[in-house]
Order: structure tokens, then C-alpha cells, then sequence
């Protein structure tokens, strides 16, 4: 297992561009795939995640050419111009490709069968299980919920689903099934979750109509191959936002980031608590909304941080969290009970960790309670396999006296592969 040593350090600076969205990667390797044509992407995310999905697509008879780093061209075949993989479809610790990709071979002419590492086979699988079951997919699991999963592939009909989880992962599985589905499907959210799916099916040409919670989707014969440029990554910018915001005299410029409302509660929370943060340049890619920020080190007062805000930062909330424990006053996160259910626990992780760094914080059933204004000292810390726990705590050792050691960083790479050697270059 391996571990890195991080030092405290006086500031970050610099001007960086970070890998593409790894939502949208996926999304682009997934819709290119069942497209017909070629579709060109750029910027792809290069990370573990996504790779087990262009594996899984390679596997089920896409051809795929990669021209450089992040570029590639798919060779699209239609909506069921898949074919049978010849074993067992491995997707590592990846969940979006999990339940996404269920959504797709519910409508395929054949059986498949998918699995994944320790972690995603502790995940739960009956959210899309049910609603894929009432499209009429045949779909198992050992226990109806854990992987691995079977899917012996159908004809599927078109449902009006009222999702009981704000999950982008079970909104997008019911989407693209509907697909598959004669007529027009229907999915009700909770919340609203990050909604990457509806967008680049819409720039596809797919008839995705929206109406408050609701998103309804027209079953189609096939989607128009186009090309895709996938904007920065909001979730790998929070890392860095967050070490520029904590350390002194600090600014950077992140170019060119996704900044969909439905991922941006990160920097609205932060300005709530007094980031200095500039959005410019603000344009649009391919359906996306992209835009530079300039960071500047701030003093950050605590929040509270619940409700319809949760989906829109679940996957900062780590970060955000060592933000809270150098902000002035008590930060109380609530209603963010998914976190039980991600990569790991984050709310039992994060308070176990972040207390041997000694921070002041409290597990709560849905939540956390952190203290903040403690001086962080160095110590050994875990990231239990996962990958935005092992990245919040290095930002946690840049601002923590001494030395930290962070154990199980092989992970990183789950989403961003570069990371160690991003923060290496900007750190002074
Ligand atoms: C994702 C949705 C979120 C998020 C995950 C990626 C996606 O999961 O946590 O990292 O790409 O749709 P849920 O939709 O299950 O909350």
C-alpha cells in the first residue's frame, strides 16, 4: 500500500488546467458508444474510472482509437450495436459506470454480467435494480442489491419513475434505458442532481424535455454522433481551491472548468463563508458552461450546509470539510446521509481522520459538526482506499505543523491521476 509524506507549506500559486470532468468523460465514452458514427472527444478524463468504462465498451465491441492524451475517436454503432463481452464485465471501483451502464444493457439483445472491486460490491445496486425492473429489464443481483449484477437484456417500456435517492447515477440509468423504451419515460427527482446526462443526450439531438424535477425522454432509434470537448474537472478544481483559500498569500487561476449549477454548491458554499473567488470567461462547450476562477487565500467563517445543496457539493464535502475546520465558528453538514454509501463511509472517515489531524469534529447520523479556527498538527492518516478522502487529507497536510502521512494514495488515480504532481508544482 502506498503511502506519501506531505510538509506544511506557506502558499500556492499559479496558473493550471486540470484534467476533463470525470462525470462527462464517462458520459461522452457511454454516449459516443451508442451513437452512429465517429465521435471525436477531447479532454477526456484519463482517470481509473473512466478507463474501466472505455474497457467495459471495448469489451462489448466499440472500437475506439486514441490519438493523444485525452483525445480519442469512437467508432459508435448504434443504440444496440453492442455485442456480447465474453466474460464478466469488471468496472473496478467505479459506480457511475456501474449504474449507468446497467441502464444501456437492460435495452441490449443479450445477457452481460458486471462486477467490481471490494469497495463498488459494497455498494448499493437496488436503486436502479427496481426502476430498471419495472421497465421491464431482467436484473439480479445474489442478495437484489450488491454486484455483481446480471442483466439479461429486453424489450423495455416506458415508466414515470419518482426516484426516492438524489442520485444523478439512478436518474441517468432511467434515461438512458428510456431510450430503449417505446414511447416517453419519465424520472421525478428528489433534488436536483448534476444533470451532465440530459445535457449531452439534448446536443446528441435526443427529445430530453425538462419541467421542474421532472426530465422526460422519448425512446429513440439512434443518436447522432457529434463531437465532444469536456470541460475541467469542478471536483478535482475544489482540492486546489481549497489549499489556495487556507494558505496564506496565496492565488491561483484554474482554466477552463465545468461550472454547471448542478455541481457549483462548492464555490457558492465557499463564497457564503467569505472565499474570494472570480468566475470569468464565462462560455459554453458542447452544452456545458465553462468558465476561469481566480482563487484568492481568505478567511473562511463557518455555514451551514444542508437540503438541496447536498447533491450539488456531495463530492466535495471531504474538502470542504478540512475547510471548515480553519474557518472561524462551527460548520454543521447535514442531510448528506449518501455519504455512508460512496467509495467509503465519508462521514465515519472523515471524522475519524480529521481527528487525528486534530480537528474538532462530531459524526453525526447525516452529517458532521466540525469546530473550526484548530491549528492542524501532522500525523498518520488513512484514506481507506478512496480516492477524494486520500486528496481532501494531502490538502489537510499542506496546512497541517510538521508532517502528514497519508496512507493509501494509490487510489488518486481513481479520478485524477496527476494530482500528486499538480499540487507538487504549485506548492512553495
Ligand atoms: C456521479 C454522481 C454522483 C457522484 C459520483 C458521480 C455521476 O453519485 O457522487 O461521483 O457521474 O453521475 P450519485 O448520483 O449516486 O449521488
Amino acid at each position: 500500500m502506498k503511502n506519501i509524506k506531505i510538509e506544511k507549506k506557506k502558499k500556492i500559486g499559479g496558473e493550471v488546467s486540470l484534467p476533463g470532468d470525470k462525470s462527462i468523460s464517462h458520459r461522452a465514452i457511454m454516449l459516443g458508444s451508442i451513437a452512429r458514427g465517429e465521435t471525436r472527444v477531447k479532454r477526456l478524463s484519463d482517470c481509473v474510472d473512466c478507463r474501466n468504462t472505455l474497457t467495459a465498451f471495448i469489451k462489448l465491441g466499440i472500437e475506439v482509437e486514441e490519438q493523444a492524451e485525452g483525445e480519442l475517436t469512437i467508432h459508435g454503432q448504434g443504440l444496440k450495436g453492442l455485442s456480447p463481452a465474453k466474460e464478466v464485465i469488471d468496472v473496478g471501483n467505479s459506480g457511475t459506470t456501474m449504474r449507468l451502464l446497467s441502464g444501456i444493457l437492460a435495452g441490449q439483445d443479450f445477457s452481460s454480467t458486471m462486477t467490481g472491486d471490494e469497495s463498488l460490491r459494497k455498494r448499493p445496486m437496488r436503486r436502479i435494480i427496481l426502476p430498471l425492473r419495472e421497465m421491464g429489464a431482467k436484473i439480479s443481483s445474489p442478495d437484489d442489491n450488491h454486484p455483481p449484477i446480471t442483466i439479461v437484456g429486453q424489450k423495455l417500456h416506458p415508466i414515470d419513475y419518482h426516484s426516492p435517492v438524489a442520485s444523478a447515477q439512478v436518474k441517468s440509468c432511467v434515461l438512458l434505458a428510456g431510450l430503449y423504451a417505446e414511447g416517453r419515460t419519465s424520472l421525478t427527482e428528489l433534488s436536483p442532481s448534476r444533470d451532465h446526462t440530459e445535457r449531452m443526450l439534448k446536443y446528441l439531438g435526443a427529445p430530453v424535455e425538462v419541467k421542474g424535477r421532472t426530465i422526460f425522454i422519448e425512446g429513440v432509434s439512434e443518436l447522432e454522433a457529434r463531437q465532444i470537448t469536456v470541460p475541467g474537472d469542478i471536483s478535482s478544481a475544489a482540492f486546489f481551491i481549497i489549499a489556495c483559500l487556507l494558505l496564506h498569500n496565496s492565488q491561483i487561476k484554474i482554466t477552463g472548468v465545468g461550472i454547471n449549477p448542478t455541481r457549483t454548491g462548492i464555490i457558492d458554499i465557499l463564497k457564503k463563508m467569505g472565499a474570494d473567488i472570480v468566475i470569468e470567461n464565462v462560455h459554453e462547450l458542447c452544452g456545458e458552461p465553462v468558465a476561469d476562477l481566480i482563487v484568492k487565500s481568505s478567511s473562511l467563517r463557518g455555514t451551514e450546509i444542508g437540503g438541496e445543496l447536498i447533491p450539488r457539493i456531495i463530492d466535495e464535502i471531504p474538502v470542504l470539510a478540512v475547510a471548515a475546520t480553519q474557518a472561524e465558528g462551527v460548520t454543521q453538514i447535514s442531510n448528506a446521509q449518501e455519504l455512508r454509501v460512496k467509495e467509503s463511509d465519508r462521514i465515519g472517515n472523515l471524522v475519524s481522520q480529521l481527528s487525528r489531524l486534530g480537528a474538532s469534529i462530531k459524526e453525526k447520523k447525516d452529517g458532521m459538526v466540525i469546530s473550526g479556527g484548530k491549528r492542524l498538527a501532522g500525523s498518520s492518516v488513512n484514506s481507506f482506499g478512496d480516492h477524494r478522502m486520500a486528496m481532501a487529507l494531502t490538502i489537510g497536510g499542506l496546512i497541517a505543523d510538521g508532517e502528514t502521512t497519508i496512507n493509501d494514495v494509490a487510489c488518486i488515480d481513481t479520478s485524477f491521476p496527476g494530482f500528486m504532481d499538480t499540487i507538487n508544482r504549485m506548492v512553495k
